[in-house]
């Protein structure tokens, strides 16, 4: 029971107009069905979640988009084009960014160093630097450090630079895991359960920064924390075993028995008596 069905994209005249489309997309590992045919779509500048219960495919179709996992049938396109036979590497390339589910930093590097990896070298890099010498080179790496520095300070984490990921708080580990997936400019952002064993504090300044972001990329987040869905994105996308179940609104998902019933549970009504609560409080 589809709460609303996906967006009829009409065609874009321009790349930049042009956002993620997924169209009939089917993931079967052997005998399982991992994905059912799911047609989701993400426009330039708008944050849309994938809900759904724990193997209900959100990671899987992550996977895909990734170009970690081939679908079985189905197409994706990105900015007007197929995407398709591209691998993990190349999505810096296309301007599609990843953060795993957990955090996923390299323990042995400094949270700095860590962003800086994320940076796609750029044509002055590799080659370039190659044949012009280490200074080439090593004005790039400024470069580099100065961006993933003044990343960390935009997400407020400045302070830790210098630290080992393993000595931060969970909160501050995820900020630079994002930092990191920022510094390639993504006009995508794919984020796996960005709120996960943050606290609520943490939380709410996730769901502002995410505001802010939008100016810059758009956003397919997966996440269980329905709070931090709700308050974060234009549209929802609810998976349950590999099949979109329906499509709408937060106010749209959070209004439909069926949905909540069957797939959110009291996640949902939890925020639902929230919003009442909140809601009965202004209005008194
Ligand atoms: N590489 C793989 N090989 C075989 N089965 C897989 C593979 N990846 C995922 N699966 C299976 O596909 C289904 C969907 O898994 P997926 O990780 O996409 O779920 P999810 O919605 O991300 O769940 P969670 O909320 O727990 O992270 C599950 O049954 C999972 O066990
Ligand atoms: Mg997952």
């Amino acid at each position: 029971m589809p709460v609303r069905g996906l967006q009829a994209a009409s065609t874009p005249a321009h790349a930049d107009d042009a956002g993620l489309e997924v169209d009939q997309l089917t993931v079967r590992f052997g005998g399982l069905l991992a994905l059912d045919e799911v047609s989701l779509a993400v426009a330039p500048h708008e944050v849309v979640g994938l809900i759904g219960p724990n193997g209900a495919g959100k990671t899987t179709l992550f996977n895909v988009v990734s170009g970690f996992v081939r679908a079985t049938r189905g197409r994706i396109s990105w900015r007007g084009r197929p995407l398709r036979g591209h691998r993990a590497h190349d999505l810096g390339r296309l301007g599609i960014a990843r953060t795993l589910q957990g955090v996923g930093l390299c323990q042995g590097l400094t949270a700095i160093e860590n962003v800086a990896c994320g940076a796609q070298p750029s044509l002055h890099a590799g080659l370039g630097s190659a044949l012009s010498g280490l200074w080439r080179s090593s004005r790039e790496e400024r470069r580099i450090e100065n961006e993933a520095a003044a990343l960390l300070a935009e997400l407020g984490v400045a302070d830790c630079s210098r630290r080992l990921p393993g000595s931060l708080p969970y909160g501050v580990q995820k900020r630079v895991a994002l930092a990191r997936a920022l510094i390639g400019h993504p006009r995508l952002l794919l984020l796996d359960e960005p709120a996960s064993g943050l606290s609520a504090d943490d939380i709410d300044d996730l769901s502002s920064l995410l505001h802010g972001l939008r100016e810059r990329t758009s956003v397919l987040l997966v996440e269980h924390r329905m709070d931090f869905v709700m308050a974060t994105c234009d549209r929802i996308v609810v998976l349950n075993f590999g099949e979109v179940v329906a499509t709408g609104t937060p106010a749209e998902i959070q209004a439909s028995p069926e949905v909540t019933e069957a797939y959110l549970g009291d996640a949902v009504s939890a925020v639902q008596s929230r919003t009442a609560e909140g809601s009965a409080d202004a209005a008194g």
